[in-house]
């Protein structure tokens, strides 16, 4: 267990990571800690449980069985509220992010996401598809930087597509621009050009102070890893990364402790797979984040392991797996839900404060992977080919080895 234990003290560099910015309005938000674990006066936690489709009803049930064992081991209490998000609402509500779903979630302490999206939906329009709802989900909450860690288990390195001298010790976090840049910029929509040929159209946008809040997030975060921040533009071409770099290099001067590069996102793309290990910390807009940080992760081996966090100035914060719905497995009990479990960790860590159960949750994975038990997306020979109930049953033994197999 001792390496493991390294693992993650690479993985969550600081105990106090608890990422909210401070909701000054000036152009400089100061990184402030929740500092709930060491306050006796709350322990008990409003989270609102948003399953989704496909496979993410059978990860969060995974995910929440946790959180309860650990929260009666750390005396902490989690009152969750179940509500509708994606495919699921719009079934019962004509809409993907009912209003609901949005004020419970906002009036919460966190919350807990699984994947939303099938094929069900697939040929609705626009703005009744379950996508949707998750796009105005994190814009309702504002969570503006999102957060991926990408990180290789020691135990899982031959489940990465690339040779193992390449994946080894690779932990890198992504830090993704989330309600700004072209998935929500305006102008969009279709139109017909000088010729009656029909197009698309999308704008790439960025305001000055959507720039500098993640890049300071993102430098603040480099400065509890390794002190390396890399951001990621394609400053060549578009006028809105030509932007993007110019604040960059302007916070910079904020953090001369911090060693700064710049790379296009095409070289990104290639150096991700070529020498992942130069990475440390990356910052990046929306879509460009979108893309690497799928990319960073399948690096790791599977979709299945990583999780994200969400979170903004104030309110709660939005933690999730970063795969999606899976609707290929769902409802065969074939789901990974490590990737949801340790969303919960980060919840914990990042979104409360409860550094303590946090860790709890990270050694159980990194034990349960131990005792040998995968999943198919993460199978290698020699291994015990589990499905996503019993994995789930095989962590909660992890966290509490007295607790009773089934719960
Ligand atoms: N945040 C989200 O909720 C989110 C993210 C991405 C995609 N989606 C939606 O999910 C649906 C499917 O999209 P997709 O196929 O491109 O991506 P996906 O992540 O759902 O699946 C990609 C592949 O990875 C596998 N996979 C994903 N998660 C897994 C897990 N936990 N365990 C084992 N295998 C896993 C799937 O079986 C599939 O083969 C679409 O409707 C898409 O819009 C939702």
């Amino acid at each position: 267990m001792a390496a493991s234990s390294l693992q993650f003290k690479t993985v969550f560099r600081s105990s106090s990571q608890n990422f909210h910015l401070s909701p000054n309005k000036s152009s400089k938000p100061s990184l402030v800690r929740c500092s709930a674990a060491s306050s006796t006066s709350k322990r008990n936690y409003a989270i609102t449980l948003l399953p989704g489709d496909g496979i993410g009803p059978e990860v969060t049930t995974v995910a929440k069985n946790v959180l309860d064992l650990v929260g009666s081991l750390e005396g902490i209490e989690f009152n969750f509220r179940e509500m509708l998000l994606g495919g699921a609402a719009l079934d019962v509500t004509g809409v993907p992010l009912p209003d609901e779903t949005l004020s419970v979630a906002k009036q919460s302490d966190a919350i807990l996401l699984g994947a939303i999206g099938g094929y069900k939906w697939d040929k609705n329009e626009k703005h009744l598809k379950p996508e949707t709802g998750l796009l105005q989900l994190r814009e309702g909450l504002k969570v503006f930087a999102n957060l991926r860690p990408a990180i290789v288990f020691p135990q899982l390195m031959d489940a990465s597509t690339l040779k193992r001298e390449i994946v080894e010790g690779v932990d890198l976090m992504v830090v993704r621009e989330l309600t700004g840049g072209i998935y929500f910029g305006k102008p969009r929509g279709f139109g017909t050009d000088e010729n009656g040929e029909e197009t698309g159209y999308n704008t790439e946008i960025y305001a000055a102070y959507e720039i500098d809040r993640i890049v300071r997030f993102a430098f603040e975060i480099a400065r509890k890893r390794h002190g390396k921040l890399c951001s990621v533009d394609k400053a060549n071409v578009l006028e809105a990364s030509m932007l993007w770099r110019r604040r960059v290099i302007a916070i910079a001067q904020e953090y001369p402790d911090i060693e700064l590069s710049h790379m296009y996102v095409d070289n990104a793309s290639m150096q991700l797979v070529r020498y992942p290990k130069q990475f440390d910390t990356i910052v990046t807009n929306n879509i460009f984040g979108d893309i690497l940080s799928d990319e960073a992760a399948m690096i790791t081996g599977s979709i299945g392991m990583l999780p994200s966090a969400s979170v903004g100035s104030s309110g709660p914060g939005l933690f999730e797996p970063i795969h999606g719905s899976a609707p290929d497995i769902a409802g065969q009990d074939k789901a990974n839900p490590f990737a949801t479990v340790l969303s919960a960790a980060m919840l914990l860590k990042y979104g409360l404060g409860e550094d303590k159960a946090a860790e709890r949750i990270e050694k159980a994975v990194l034990d349960t992977l131990n005792r040998g038990f995968r999943t198919a997306d993460i199978y290698s020979a020699g291994t015990k080919l589990v499905g996503c109930k019993q994995m789930g049953e095989e962590i909660m033994k992890s966290v509490e080895p007295q607790v009773p197999a089934a719960v």
